[in-house]
């Protein structure tokens, strides 16, 4: 086992990258290559676990960080999962609930690469956060309960993965239990998510009869050994029609290993990369993390397979990772992390150059010179100061107030990067202050914590009400919480029928149109935006409409 790295850090997080193009749109990029700068983007891999609860991605995230040397003993991360106000106490909603308001990011290394895994929360701390920490990722690993196929939570996680296009690599868990043929998976995926796969191993058997994958990159088989987890046997055999196979797993499983390679091998895709890249194909592998069967061979392949930080769209064209004057982007903004301090941390993904502690460098829309003095990076309250970062990595900045989600830092030059997307709230709630006296702090209450993205506003096109919307039920929590103690207001919440929200692009919005099961309101840069209480009613409305487009996000 490796020593500890220091920096496995929990944090809340995201993305972006890309170098720096001229006005006609070509890649700028530094005349002298910086071999230095070169070798860490090659080693970076930045992505983020997606799956449904449950579906195993804390065991998994285990295993990648043991495989590290990040963790020391399988547990750790599973006890910061059930007691997390031991090590993590940002917030005092968090301590009472037990759980984690925060996605997080973890570092370490791995066969000569740097990796840093993004978390993205589950269960009732689902929020706008996870979706924008998918927006910091390079790739996504979406895992999936092998017994249950693709579940909702998923389905949302990934299409937002497929809307950037990023490669999405599966992982099929529990393989140690009975659950769907993997057939039946593979069409899962395609018929729900509308993507297509390649197995890179296939299970033989499953279940109590699990007696290992057959790994169709590298023609071996590795054994499972379900009495004894730690040993793991790697055979090499020919093919899949190897007797050895036979010997190993019994006539029953042989053949049936044989038939459905010989299946996939003709009526499957071929494995090809460049789709892979585009995210139109996703590598399958099969395993069990509990057991850390197949865990090993994932990771080696994926990081074989996952890109490295790439470039990013800005005002000034793509910004490559290459180029050698450091950019990046915050597209997380974390208050109280300290209540004892009310401090707040800008979460910054860098997009190319090298981050120095103390650098100082232009906040593009502020059109100010700022220091970076206190850089951080998390392992829950333990901030290492951070020194060096580069291109892939995240980085906590300590925030007087002076940063919003998408704002761009570079050194030297106005590159603004593509704006962050808004993501359609699934719940509402009209918010009205108790006293009146206190509007204007309610005022600053509700514009600051939309900044950070805690929540979204609506207004009512026709009176003018204030209605919030989120993704999960806990930030609405969040924001009567810190309303109250951070700006003293007593706020009221009404849940609202609505569930889905659409930015509505037409030549001339008709409010009429929207007044059963359905209401126009605004967002806070004007936009159109019409609340649907059911699918029905949205499906009606974009039949009825059909010089309308109706959008998920914010255009
Ligand atoms: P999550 O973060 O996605 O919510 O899932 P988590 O890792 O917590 O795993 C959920 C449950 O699934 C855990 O069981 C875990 O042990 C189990 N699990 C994970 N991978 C595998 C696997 O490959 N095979 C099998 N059979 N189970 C797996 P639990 O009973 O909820 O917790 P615990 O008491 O086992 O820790």
């Amino acid at each position: 086992m490796r020593a500890l790295h220091k920096s496995v850090f929990v944090v809340n997080m995201i993305q972006w990258i890309k170098p720096i193009l001229s006005d006609e749109g070509k890649m700028i990029m530094s005349k002298t290559i910086d071999q230095a700068l070169q070798n860490e983007v090659d080693k970076r891999r930045t992505f983020a676990i997606i799956s449904h609860p449950d579906a195993g991605k804390t065991t998994l995230t285990e295993k990648l960080l043991l495989f590290g040397g990040a963790i020391r003993e399988a547990g750790s991360v599973k006890a910061r999962k059930a007691n997390k106000h031991a090590t993590s106490d940002w917030m005092a909603i968090e301590k009472q609930r037990g759980i984690s308001v925060t996605s997080s990011v973890m570092q370490f290394d791995y066969n000569g690469h740097r990796i840093n895994i993004l978390d993205t929360p589950g269960h009732q701390d689902f929020s706008e956060d996870t979706y924008r920490t998918l927006t910091a990722a390079d790739a996504a690993v979406m895992l999936i309960d092998v017994a249950k196929g693709v579940e909702a939570q998923t389905i949302k996680l990934f299409k937002v993965c497929a809307q950037r296009g990023i490669p999405i690599f599966t992982f099929i868990n529990k393989l140690d239990r009975e659950g769907q043929s993997p057939f039946e998976l593979m069409e899962e995926l395609e018929q729900v998510l509308g993507i297509r796969s390649v197995p890179m191993n296939w299970p033989i058997g499953m279940g109590r009869e699990l007696s290992g994958v057959y790994d169709r990159m590298k023609t071996q088989v590795e054994l499972f050994n379900g009495k004894d987890h730690s040993t793991i046997q790697v055979q090499k055999v020919e093919d899949y029609r190897d007797p050895i196979i036979k010997e190993m797993a019994g006539e029953f499983l042989y053949d049936q290993l044989c038939q459905d390679i010989e299946l996939l091998d003709v009526a499957g895709d071929p494995f090809d990369y460049d789709k892979v890249l585009r995210g139109e194909l996703t590598p399958i592998f099969f395993g069990s993390a509990v057991n850390n069967f197949g865990v090993q061979t994932f990771l080696e392949n994926f990081l074989e397979l996952a890109p490295k930080p790439e470039p990013r769209r800005s005002t000034v064209g793509m910004i490559d990772p290459m180029n050698d004057k450091f950019s990046g982007y915050v597209f997380k903004i974390q208050a109280n992390m300290n209540p004892a301090h009310r401090d707040r941390i800008a979460f910054l993904r860098v997009v190319s150059g090298k981050f120095e502690r103390g650098m100082s460098v232009r906040h593009v829309r502020a059109g100010k010179e700022i220091k970076l003095a206190q850089p951080q990076q998390f392992l829950a309250q333990d901030r290492d100061i951070v020194q060096t970062a580069y291109p892939g990595d995240i980085v906590g900045l300590f925030d007087p107030g002076i940063f919003r989600i998408g704002d761009s830092l570079s050194q030297g030059s106005d590159i603004v990067f593509d704006e962050l997307p808004t993501f359609s709230p699934e719940i509402f709630a009209k918010v009205t202050v108790k006293n009146a006296l206190k509007h204007k702090q309610y005022q600053k209450g509700i514009d600051q914590l939309t900044e950070e993205g805690t929540i979204q506003v609506f207004n009512t096109v026709s009176f003018d009400e204030t209605i919030l919307g989120v993704v999960g039920q806990l930030q609405f929590e969040v924001f009567e919480y810190r309303m109250k103690n951070e700006y003293g207001v007593d706020v009221q919440l009404q849940r609202m029928p609505y569930q889905f929200a659409r930015w509505i692009v037409t030549d001339k919005v008709d409010a009429s149109k929207f007044r059963i099961n359905s209401t126009l309101v605004k967002d806070k840069k004007e936009n159109h935006v019409v609340l649907f209480e059911n699918e029905y009613a949205m499906r009606t409305a974009i039949d009825k409409n059909p010089d309308a487009q109706f959008l998920e996000m914010a255009p």
